[in-house]
């Protein structure tokens, strides 16, 4: 399969990319990126040095531009789409939303519509649970639950997928959709809560803890996102809409517990600060659909994956300094200020 990879320099794309390399032979990859503050060439040297110019070729350039994009799918001969593009973060997205409207919405259209002119065979929208919105105690979001986005990232994310659900149902497009809960592991860009307080604690810095800390995440490791992704790819049916979790619901202040046990911090380094606006309280996914259609199954439980992440962000303190660059540094000072 020849498949276009967008925002494979970012965290799970870069992940989804080496998964595809190393289990299928005859793959060949295209990663389409943008390079913004969260792509990171750095990630994909091992496939340059191994793929370059063979079964991986990389081209910077945006999803919203509709003639790069259209010229890409023609010129690789693409059979497949998988669109992990997106502005990511939900801080930066309450700091400012219009890049997430670009690219998250704009740039998905652009993308199914290219796609649809190319007539392209399979097209994998990479989604959240947070398009979900928040759950009380009880209970875990089905593929039923209604979208009820809270933040401005999760409004563009719900946004995205209605209109993959609109090409489906008006041209017929062959796309589908995976909503996945948080994700963590090697390659994660420092803004998010695990690689973030790995960072904080590893350098005795204080460790922001939103509200109380009893928000609750399920967590997944990122490869067993990736063999989600490449599941649906390979059997999804189109139209449908495939949730995955990690077994692993946790509040934020056990993550950050476990993440200071690991490396021998003292707890001291804890700074419960203001909460985020709109903080959505517990997100947990019921993922049996794919479990029966997919044969997807999470390998890794929490204990495991945060050991090996730890273990990857020790072995690749180059990779955490170069990602630390003016523009971090700007965002950092400006969504935490005082409160660190
Ligand atoms: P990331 O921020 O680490 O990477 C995003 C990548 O997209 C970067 O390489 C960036 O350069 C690229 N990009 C941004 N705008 C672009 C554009 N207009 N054109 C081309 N490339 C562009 O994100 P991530 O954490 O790897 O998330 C990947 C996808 O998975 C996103 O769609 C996100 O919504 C979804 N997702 C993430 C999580 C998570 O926990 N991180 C959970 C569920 C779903
Ligand atoms: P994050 O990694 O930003 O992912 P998301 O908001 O998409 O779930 O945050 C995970 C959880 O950690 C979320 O409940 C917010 C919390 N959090 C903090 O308490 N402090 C922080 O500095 C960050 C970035 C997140």
């Amino acid at each position: 399969m020849r498949l276009l990879v967008t925002g494979g320099c970012g965290f799970i794309g870069s992940n989804f990319i080496y998964h595809i390399l190393d289990a299928y032979p005859d793959d060949v990859v295209v990663n389409l990126d943008k390079l913004t503050y969260a792509g990171n060439l750095a990630n994909m040297q091992r496939a340059e040095n191994e793929h370059g110019g063979k079964r991986y070729h990389f081209a910077r350039g945006d999803i919203a531009n509709f003639e790069f994009v259209s010229y890409l799918l023609k010129e690789q001969a693409i059979d497949a789409v998988v669109n992990f593009a997106a502005e990511s973060h939900v801080d930066r997205s309450i700091a400012d939303c219009s890049p997430f409207l670009q690219t998250n919405v704009l740039g998905t259209q652009n993308l199914l519509e290219a796609s649809r002119r190319a007539g392209i065979g399979r097209f994998v929208q990479v989604s959240t649970d947070e398009v979900y919105g928040t759950l009380g105690p009880e209970g875990k979001f089905t593929e039923d639950t209604p979208l009820a986005p809270n933040s401005p990232y999760s409004a563009s994310k719900a946004a995205a997928d209605l209109f993959v659900r609109a090409y489906v149902e008006t041209y017929g497009l062959p796309a589908l959709i995976t909503r996945c809960s948080n994700n963590y592991g090697p390659y994660q860009f420092p803004e998010k809560l695990i690689a973030l307080m790995y960072l904080r604690a590893s350098e005795d810095q204080t460790l922001p803890v939103y509200g109380d800390g009893k928000n609750v995440r399920d967590w997944i490791y990122v490869a067993d996102h990736c063999r989600g992704v490449d599941l649906a790819l390979r059997r999804g049916r189109t139209g449908a809409v495939y949730n995955f979790g990690g077994n692993a619901e946790l509040p934020n202040i056990d993550v950050v517990r476990t993440i200071l046990s690991i490396l021998g911090k003292p707890e001291s380094l804890i700074r419960f600060v203001a909460d985020r606006p709109g903080h959505d309280r517990r997100y947990a996914m019921d993922y049996r659909l794919a479990q029966k259609e997919l044969g997807f199954e999470p390998e890794y439980d929490f204990t495991r994956g945060i050991r090996e992440t730890v273990a990857w962000y020790r072995a690749n303190g180059d990779w955490l300094r170069g990602v630390q660059d003016g523009s971090y540094l700007e965002f950092m000072d400006k969504w935490y200020g005082g409160r660190l």
